[in-house]
């Protein structure tokens, strides 16, 4: 059998961990701390997408108000209201109880702009606020499954980013959505010596194989740049390593 398509993500290191990227059509979960550059990847992502793999994007934000995310998107480089009026990327600022339930409707804004522009990624910011929806962890999972069987069954490469509150980053998921998605991607601060670096790592990758070094990251002007493993090091994912060798 030939081995499944693959949608690279646009930041080359990430990809490389990934074997080539995200398995197309598969959901993937990026959790991490404030500050370590999810809505960075994400942008990226689609950005990438549309220059480099002529593959249009859709942008869900329940976070940040449409000047300040096209304005740090800037200060990258990527020009997000260009593409959007070049109908290859659609923005949309809206709550996790709208964008669920017009989800589900055929003829909502979002499901137009799915099949108007031919989306084929997407990036949710974040999968966090859902918890406002319920208090109860199984119809949180319930929204969540929502959420990503409507993606699959548009066949939409997704990147849900989702915060990460501490080193048990099972615990601080309520509704166990690294469970349902296919593969988890961490991006973590690490202090070494004093100094905070960045830390990612890829937990898992159904159907597929993957790096397992956590490797050190910055966040650049262009994007995330990610270098060599963590040498001698043990509990990085802790947040407090200790020395090894
Ligand atoms: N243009 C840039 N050049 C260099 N570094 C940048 C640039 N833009 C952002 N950064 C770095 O990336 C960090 C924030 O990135 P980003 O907004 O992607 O994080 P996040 O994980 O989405 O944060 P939050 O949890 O607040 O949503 C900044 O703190 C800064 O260190
Ligand atoms: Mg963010």
């Amino acid at each position: 059998m030939a081995d499944a398509a693959r949608t690279p993500t646009g930041v080359p290191g990430l990809d490389t961990m990934l074997d080539g990227g995200l398995i197309t059509g598969s959901i993937a979960l990026l959790q991490g701390a404030p500050g370590t550059g999810k809505t960075t990847v994400g942008m990226q992502f689609l950005y990438e997408g549309v220059k480099q793999y002529g593959e249009a994007g859709l942008l869900v934000t329940f976070e940040q108000f449409p000047h300040t995310l096209y304005r740090d998107a800037l200060a990258h480089g990527w020009n997000l209201r260009e593409l959007e009026q070049e109908g290859r990327l659609r923005v949309v600022f809206t709550s996790p109880q709208v964008f669920l339930t017009s989800l589900q409707s055929p003829i909502s804004p979002i499901n137009s702009a799915i099949r108007d522009i031919g989306v084929k990624r997407a990036v949710i910011d974040s999968v966090t606020q859902f918890q406002s929806l319920s208090a109860q962890p199984v119809e949180l999972r319930a929204y969540y499954n929502h959420l990503i069987n409507g993606l699959r069954r548009e066949g939409i490469t997704s990147l849900l980013l989702s915060e990460d509150s501490g080193p048990d980053f099972v615990r601080s998921d309520r509704g166990r959505v690294a469970f349902v998605v296919d593969t988890v991607i961490l991006l973590r601060y690490v202090e070494i010596d004093s100094v905070m670096q960045r830390a990612v790592a890829v937990l898992k990758t159904r159907g597929s194989d993957h790096d397992k070094n956590i490797r050190r990251f910055e966040v650049k002007r262009g994007g995330l740049e990610v270098y060599e493993p963590f040498r001698n090091r043990q509990g990085l994912l802790s947040g407090t390593p200790r020395r090894t060798g």
